[in-house]
């Protein structure tokens, strides 16, 4: 939600920062812009629109200049203007801030800036950072690089919120400043230069040394004759944080022939779950001794991962172990949380809002708490007891796939280890396990004919049915289709279908049917549903491992229940993926969303 990118170095920072912006392109899309100190003038080039087209119109490259910051926008306050798009500057013009994140009190701050004169251009709470920033600059009476960071240091202590800044000043091109607060930011380290940026991608092309700040840290990069000055402080005293080199390949940032790289991450998904299937193995045993050892269980999640910690409900309950898959946003209200209890959060960015505050909250109340992620270094690794990495690599397209098959992968994983320390032979689910890869090529074999009914698919709305574990595969079938092909989709039990919905079905709404194996003890109940929708002239397109008449089926292999989930949901991902592309959408980056919501 909102990249953010600030360069100093050697090189044409406005050709580093559009590199990062591009990057980062997947955090929010509606606007963008950079800020470049070029001999001595602050130039800013912004406006609304895709990176790409943005940077060409605007000309970001006929920008020099060796430090500069970027963002790009997924708006929160005020409108989709080029006047909301960040850099946002002081009076003067002196002072460049991208921001990710809410300022809080900004009205207030804002109230009495204007007071003391200054001139607002645009809608945002951002905005009010470079003005604070140059209203406390007033108060020393000489102007230079030191009270600089002073100003910029007691301007932060006034925020409230959560943030992630990176600020220039065209009289101190020596500087680059961040701060962060709830919001994430990492430094970046290279021989001759220093990155800031809300993710690694921002600057995994040049360098994978990282250094991901904390919550209430300040960076001061200063640029010398013959070197770098590299200050972190929090509340003012010097810190030391650990250097990481994250092991993440650039290339799987790039489509790699690809039309879009949310078919290029369905397609790659065989074998980003071989390493899914190996990794963090210590890790997995001592989540799993946790789960044996606290009373409550709760995975808190939101959008896909929740799916992902759906299917860790019917896993467990299996084993007797109730544990509760939990909208992150509504832990607050309804987690009964003490110290007995084990809160796990299960999040692709590790970025997630809402996920992390349920996290603090659990961690506030003293249990356990555990974190199921994709980026290292993220907050949740940081702040959480134990932590489950997933290996599926740089997930670029807005929409979750071979992270959400990774996250069932270590789930699986989690549930065979739990068994064990319960002594249960586990051995039908370890063998099973090796051969999910073959399994899932199987289905992403079936594409042309996916890619044949999804092209046939003529109606605006859309259920989503299944029954028992594979609940979870409606939910995350219908919020794939919908995301990305913005016709109404929804997710059910079969089961709720008779409970109101099924008064919709007619000719104009279609219904996926996500049929469990025979063995299942629903197989035939989610066959008396789609019967159901049939008698009431709803058209069927069934994910099934039997034919299933009258339906349009999409085969899938034939495994046990259990593992049911994680071979289905390439058939719903590939057939949201052509439906969207036959529409014309904006596949890897839907309207109004961004792939890490940083804000509640
Ligand atoms: C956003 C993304 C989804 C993702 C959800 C949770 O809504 O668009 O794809 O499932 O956030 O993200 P997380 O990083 O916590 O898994």
């Amino acid at each position: 939600m909102c990249g953010i990118i600030g360069y100093i170095g050697k090189d044409k920072a406005s050709k580093i920062l559009l590199n990062g912006l591009k990057r980062l392109e997947y955090r929010g899309y509606d606007s963008c812009g950079i800020g470049v100190v070029d001999n001595d003038k602050l130039i800013i080039k912004k406006n609304v629109g895709k990176v790409e087209e943005v940077a060409e119109r605007e000309g970001f490259l006929d920008v020099d200049g060796c430090v500069g910051v970027g963002h790009t926008r997924w708006g929160t306050h005020g409108f989709i203007t080029k006047e909301n798009s960040h850099p946002h500057t002081d009076c003067k013009e002196e002072i460049a801030v991208v921001h990710n994140g809410i300022i809080s009190n900004y009205k207030e701050l804002k109230e009495e800036l204007i007071k003391k004169g200054h001139k607002f251009k645009s809608e945002t709470d951002t905005e009010v950072v470079p003005h604070l920033i140059e209203e406390e600059l007033k108060k020393f009476e000489e102007i230079n690089e030191e009270n600089y960071i002073k100003a910029v240091k007691n301007a932060i202590k006034k925020l409230k919120g959560t943030y992630a800044l990176v600020i220039i000043n065209k009289n101190f091109p020596n500087l680059l400043i961040g701060a962060r607060n709830e919001s994430p930011l990492i430094l970046g380290i290279k021989d001759d230069s220093y990155f800031l940026g809300s993710d690694i991608t921002a600057f995994l092309d040049y360098t994978n040394t990282a250094i991901p700040l904390e919550d209430g840290d300040i960076v001061v990069i200063k640029k010398k004759d013959n070197g770098y000055d590299v200050v972190i402080e929090n509340n003012g005293t010097p810190v030391k944080r650990e250097v990481m080199e994250i092991n993440w390949d650039i290339s799987s940032a790039e489509k790699m022939g690809y039309p879009h790289f949310m078919l290029k991450e369905i397609m790659e998904q065989p074998e980003v779950l071989k390493v899914s299937a190996k990794i963090s193995a210590e890790e997995i045993k001592e989540l799993a001794k946790c789960i044996k050892d606290y009373d409550r269980i709760y995975f808190v999640a939101m959008g896909t991962s929740l799916h992902a910690a759906m299917v860790a409900e019917y896993l467990f309950a299996k084993l007797g172990k109730l544990v509760i898959a939990c909208d992150a946003s509504e832990f607050l209200n309804k987690g009964v949380v003490d110290k007995k209890t084990l809160v796990i959060g299960i999040t692709q960015s590790g970025e997630t809002y809402d996920t992390l505050k349920a996290l603090r909250f659990a961690k506030s109340k003293g249990a356990k708490t555990g974190a199921i992620v994709n980026v290292l270094g993220s907050t949740a690794t940081r702040e959480t007891d134990i932590t489950v990495m997933i290996g599926a690599g740089i997930e670029i397209a807005v929409c979750a796939t071979k992270t959400y098959t990774s996250q069932l992968m270590i789930l699986y994983r989690l549930f065979i280890e739990y068994g064990k320390l319960l002594g249960r032979d586990m051995s039908r689910y370890e063998k099973e396990i090796d051969k999910i890869p073959n399994y899932i090529k199987e289905v992403l074999d079936k594409k042309e004919t996916i890619k044949k009914i999804a092209n046939n698919l003529k109606v605006n709305n859309y259920i989503f049915i299944s029954k028992g574990i594979n609940l979870a595969s409606a939910m995350e079938g219908a919020l794939k289709f919908k995301e990305i092909t913005y016709l109404h989709a929804e997710g059910m039990s079969g089961g709720m279908l008779k409970h109101g919905t099924i008064s919709l079905i007619d000719e104009n709404m279609d219904t996926v049917a996500i049929v469990p194996p025979r063995n299942s003890s629903v197989f035939s109940s989610i066959l008396s549903n789609i019967e159901e929708v049939r008698a009431r002239g709803g058209k069927v397109i069934a994910i099934t491992p039997v034919e299933i008449e009258g339906a349009e089926n999409i085969l899938v292999p034939e495994v046990i229940e259990e593992i049911s989930p994680i071979v289905y949901a390439p058939a719903f991902q590939l057939l949201a993926y052509y439906k969207a592309v036959e529409l014309g959408r904006d596949v890897d980056k839907p309207r109004g969303l961004a792939k890490s919501v940083t804000v509640e």
